[in-house]
Formats: C-alpha cells, structure tokens, sequence
C-alpha cells in the first residue's frame, strides 16, 4: 500500500510570489532547464511536486503553466535556494518563456501536488517517456541518500540502485542524460530512431530490467498517458509496485477548477474523477483508468 501521507499535498502549504530567473540555457532540442531564485519554494518541494509558472504582465497566455521540480539548487552555505525545471518548447507559454533573459521575474506559486510518496524501493525504477524524465532526477538523488528534500526534510530509505529508463523520439531530444549519471543512476536509453540506445519503446526495456534486478524493484513513471498504461499493466503482470504522475492539462493548480481531473479508482474498484492538481499528479497505477481501458487487453507486444 502506497503511502502518500506526510508530504505537503495541498496548496496551503505553497508560496506565491515573483521568483527571478537565474538562468535558462538549452540543454536539448526544444529543451530548456530554467533556474528560479526561490529559498521558500527550494525549501518546501519534494521530488514529484510541480510549480505553476506564468509570465507577468501578460495576457497570452492569461495562465499558468505546471512544471515538475527537477533539481533544488542550495546557496554556498548548503541551503535550499533555488529551483531548476526543464521544459519542452510546446505551445503558447513554452515558446515565450525560452526568451526569458537572466534577471527577469517570473510568477510562481507551489510547491503543488502530492509528490512521490516516501515509501521503501531496494531498486528504483524510473520509466521516462518524452518530457516525463523530469521529475525523476531529484527522486533519484533523494532515494540514493545524496539530498534530502521537504521542511522539515522527509526520511526516505535508502534504496541499493536507482536506474533510469528514458525513452524520447531521437537523440537529440534526450535532456539531462549526464545529470542522471552523475547522480549515480543507471542510464538505460530508447529511441524511435534508434539514434541512440534502444530503438523502441522504452517499455521495452523495463521487464528484462526487473528480471536481471538482484533486488525487489518499484517503478515510478511519466510521460505519454500511453506509455504510462503500457507500464501499469507491464508492473500488474510482474506484481511489482507502481506510481505514475500524470501530466493532465491544468488551469489553475489548487483545486479550484476542475480542469485536471483523472478517473481514479478507490479501493472497492469504483472510479470517480479526482483533480490530478491536489490529490495527484502521482497515483497508484493500479488505481488510474487510462483512456483506453474499456478497449482491451494489452497489446500482443506488451503480453510477451
Ligand atoms: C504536474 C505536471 C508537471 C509537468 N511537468 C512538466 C515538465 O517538467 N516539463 C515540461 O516540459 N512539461 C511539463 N508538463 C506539461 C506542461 O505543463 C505543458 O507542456 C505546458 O502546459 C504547455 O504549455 P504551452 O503554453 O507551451 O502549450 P499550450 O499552448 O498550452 O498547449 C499546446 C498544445 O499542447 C496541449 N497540451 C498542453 N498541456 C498538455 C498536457 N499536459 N498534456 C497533453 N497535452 C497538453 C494543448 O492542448 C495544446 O494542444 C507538466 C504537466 C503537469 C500537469
Ligand atoms: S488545475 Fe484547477 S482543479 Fe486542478
């Protein structure tokens, strides 16, 4: 049972204000990791948590934008000062925000959502599709006891591997590779092109992952909702645990309108739309409805 008490889920706990940017560099194709003065913000954020980011004195777009936190930034003196986030060049707010300069303000509030819960993982699995790789970097460091994360700081058990599976449409799109590395998370890459790593799926990659895993695995994952089911059921048929965040459209990111509910069952298996906002973006897999479900089973790939 997965245990998403303890970590500040509700917006309550966030800040608002304007946080400067102190930088905001390309580091892939359409890729941009943007870092936001921010000690309040840096203080209170776990790995999973996201931010909504809106550019002032704009009326296009009017609102924000989430964004999951990929890395706390600290001061020289070791304390939580900045946020980095990574963003893929999408639409309307994406394409202005590359031209944001160094010493702008932006408006920000978070930290919002729930976060991975801080549950035990001898080996964690990361399984990244797309863009779905950034939450997954300070995950990685919080499970393999390189940086504690939240105020007060949670505990979280130190797992014995954390490995990442990336999958993206060609190379020139995987962002952050070196970063995870320097963690000390096990890379292992896909590609549609093949131009790098495995050319496929990154679910692919994941059952002969587990297979050869000396140690019990748990599987966190993000990215294209298809690529997210695929998952959840690959994790149903290994019985292994599995967490998703879901990355839904949101309008406002406190729980006020409704813009990014998911079908979510309860424990009895009954389903009712919950706001990915407030008591996501991350759930059991297990417990989400993909769109897709009513259609069948999974694909004779998956099933082999
Ligand atoms: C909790 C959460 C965390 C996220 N973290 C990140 C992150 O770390 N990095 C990142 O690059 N993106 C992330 N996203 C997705 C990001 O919020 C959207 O890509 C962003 O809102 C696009 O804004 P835009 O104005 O540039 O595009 P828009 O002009 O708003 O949209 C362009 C097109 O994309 C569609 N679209 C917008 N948002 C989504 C979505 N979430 N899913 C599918 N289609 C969508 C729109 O319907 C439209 O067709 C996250 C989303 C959520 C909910
Ligand atoms: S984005 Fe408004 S309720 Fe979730």
């Amino acid at each position: 049972m997965t245990s998403f008490q303890g970590t500040p889920t509700y917006p309550d706990h966030a800040w608002h204000g304007n946080a400067t940017v102190l930088e905001n560099v390309q580091i892939a194709r359409a890729t941009f990791r943007i870092r936001l003065a921010s000690p309040p913000l840096a203080e209170r954020i776990v790995p999973g948590q996201f931010l909504m980011l809106r550019l002032p004195r704009r009326d296009d777009p009017l609102l924000g934008r989430p964004l999951a936190l990929y890395a706390v930034v600290p001061d020289a003196s070791g304390r939580p000062h900045a946020v980095d986030v990574v963003y893929l060049i999408i639409g309307r707010m994406t394409s202005r925000l590359r031209e944001v300069p160094a010493g702008a303000k932006l408006d920000v509030w978070g930290p919002l959502g729930n976060g991975f819960p801080p549950d035990e993982a001898e080996h964690l699995v990361m399984v990244a599709g797309g863009i779905g790789q950034t939450p997954f970097l300070s995950l990685g460091r919080e499970f393999l006891g390189m940086q504690r994360y939240g105020k007060p700081p949670r505990a979280v058990p130190v797992a014995k591997k954390a490995t990442l599976c990336y999958g993206a449409r060609s190379a020139e799109f995987l962002a952050g590779v070196s970063d995870f590395e320097a963690a000390g998370i096990e890379v292992h890459l896909a590609t549609d092109d093949g131009s790098r790593g495995h050319r496929g799926l990154v679910t692919d990659l994941i059952a002969p992952l587990v297979a050869k895993s000396p140690w019990p695995c748990r599987i966190v994952c993000c990215g294209p909702e298809p690529m997210i089911a695929a998952t959840a059921r690959i994790a149903q048929r290994l019985a292994i645990p599995c967490q998703v965040s879901l990355e839904t459209p949101m309008a406002c990111g406190i729980g006020a309108c409704f813009s990014c509910v998911a079908r979510i069952r309860d424990e009895s298996g009954n389903w009712d739309y919950r706001r990915t906002c407030v008591e996501g973006p991350v759930f059991d897999a297990q417990h989400v409805v993909f769109d897709n479900e009513e259609l069948g089973a999974p694909s004779a790939r998956e099933a082999e």
